[in-house]
C-alpha cells in the first residue's frame, strides 16, 4: 500500500516526501526522480528511492511497481508536456495505481482561459478522468514563493515592476500549503474524483503586490503597467525565450515568455480572481497569507543598489 511521489526532487517533490515521511513508515515510500543522488538523505531514512524520466516511458512500470497512490508533479515543460504525465498515467495504471493526485493550475477547465499552462494541465486531467484511476486534482493558484523568490528580488534590485496583469486580482497560495493539501489527500480518504481549487486567504491585484514588496523591503518599487505586447518586448530584451525547452542544445531554459505573458492576461481577464476555503478544509489550517510568505524570505532577498 506504498504511496509514490514523481518528481520527488523539486521543491513541491521533496517538501511532501519529508511530510510523507513524518506520516507514513518510510518503506511505504516510493519517491522517484530524474536524480537520485539529490535524494540520498530520504534513502537513508528508509524511503525507496527510484529513477524515472517520463520521457522513458519503457522505465516507468518498474519504477512504480508496488505503489497505491501516487502524486503526479506535473512536469516544467510547459507546452510539450502532456506525453510526458501521458507516459506516466499509463505506467501507474499497469502497474495497479489505484488513485493519483495531479498539480493542476487554477481555471484548467475554464476553456477561454488564454494561460497557455491551462492547455497541458486540462490535457493531462482528459487522460486521468478516461484512464479508469481515481484522481484528485490540485488547481493551485499562482504560488507566493513565485512572488517571494523570483518577483521581489527584481523588483527590489530595478525599482519597478512591470506586469500586463492589469487590475486583475489573484489569491496567492503558498506552495507549502498545496503540499499540505496533496499529503492530506493522500493519507486520509475521501477525496477521490474531485478537484480542488487551492487557493491563498486574500486577493491582491500586482499594484497592491508592488506596493507590499517596497513596504516589506523598505525601498520604493513603481508600479508599471504594460500591455501583452510591452511585457513581451521586456523579456525578449532580457533574452528570455518565447518557447520553453528542456533541451540543453537549446538552453536548457524550461520556461518561457509566451507562458509567463499568457498567464498575466489571464489574471487580467479574471480567471484567477478565485479566493475558496478548500486549503482549510482539506489541511485543516489556514492558508499562509502573501505578507507571511514573504517575511519568511525577506533575508534572502538582495539589499537594494543606491539610487542617485
Ligand atoms: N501554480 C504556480 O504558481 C506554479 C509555479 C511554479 C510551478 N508550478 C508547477 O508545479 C510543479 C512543481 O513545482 P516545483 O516548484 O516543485 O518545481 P521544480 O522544483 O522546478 O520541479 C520541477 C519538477 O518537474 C519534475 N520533472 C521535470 N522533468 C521531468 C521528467 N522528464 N520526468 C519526471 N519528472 C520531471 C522534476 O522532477 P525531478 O527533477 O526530481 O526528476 C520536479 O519535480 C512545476 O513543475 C509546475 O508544473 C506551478
Amino acid at each position: 500500500m506504498a504511496i509514490l511521489v514523481t518528481g520527488a526532487s523539486g521543491q513541491f517533490g521533496r517538501a511532501a516526501a519529508e511530510r510523507l515521511l513524518a506520516k507514513v513508515p518510510p518503506h511505504e515510500l516510493i519517491l522517484t526522480t530524474r536524480t537520485p543522488e539529490k535524494l540520498v538523505d530520504l534513502a537513508s531514512r528508509g524511503a525507496q528511492v527510484r529513477r524515472a524520466d517520463f520521457d522513458d516511458a519503457a522505465s516507468l512500470p518498474a519504477a512504480f511497481e508496488g505503489a497505491d497512490r501516487m502524486l503526479l508533479i506535473s512536469t516544467a515543460r510547459v507546452g510539450t508536456r502532456v506525453s510526458q504525465h501521458r507516459n506516466a498515467i499509463e505506467a501507474a495504471k499497469r502497474v495497479g495505481v489505484r488513485h493519483i493526485v495531479y498539480t493542476s493550475v487554477l481555471g484548467a477547465a475554464a476553456p477561454d482561459n488564454p494561460a497557455i499552462v491551462k492547455l497541458d494541465h486540462r490535457a493531462t486531467e482528459e487522460i486521468l478522468e478516461a484512464s479508469g484511476v481515481a484522481w484528485t486534482f490540485l488547481r493551485d493558484s499562482q504560488y507566493s514563493e513565485a512572488v517571494a523568490m523570483a518577483m521581489a528580488p527584481v523588483d527590489i534590485m530595478t525599482g519597478r515592476h512591470i506586469s500586463n496583469t492589469g487590475e486583475g486580482r489573484v489569491a496567492f497560495v503558498s506552495r507549502d500549503d498545496c503540499v499540505d493539501c496533496a499529503v492530506a489527500i493522500l493519507t486520509t480518504p475521501g477525496h477521490e474524483n474531485r478537484a480542488y481549487d487551492l487557493t491563498g486567504p486574500e486577493l491582491f491585484t500586482y499594484r497592491q503586490v508592488a506596493e507590499l514588496i517596497s513596504e516589506l523591503a523598505q525601498v520604493p518599487v513603481e508600479y508599471v503597467p504594460v500591455d501583452d505586447e510591452g511585457m513581451f518586448a521586456h523579456f525578449d530584451s532580457l533574452g528570455v525565450p518565447r518557447h520553453a525547452s528542456d533541451d540543453p542544445a537549446q538552453g536548457p531554459i524550461p520556461w518561457c515568455s509566451t507562458d509567463m505573458v499568457s498567464f498575466a492576461r489571464a489574471i487580467r481577464e479574471g480567471f484567477f480572481d478565485v479566493k475558496t476555503d478548500h486549503v482549510e478544509r482539506i489541511t485543516g489550517h489556514p492558508p499562509r497569507t502573501l505578507r507571511e510568505v514573504l517575511l519568511a524570505y525577506r533575508p534572502t532577498w538582495p539589499r537594494p543598489p543606491a539610487r542617485g
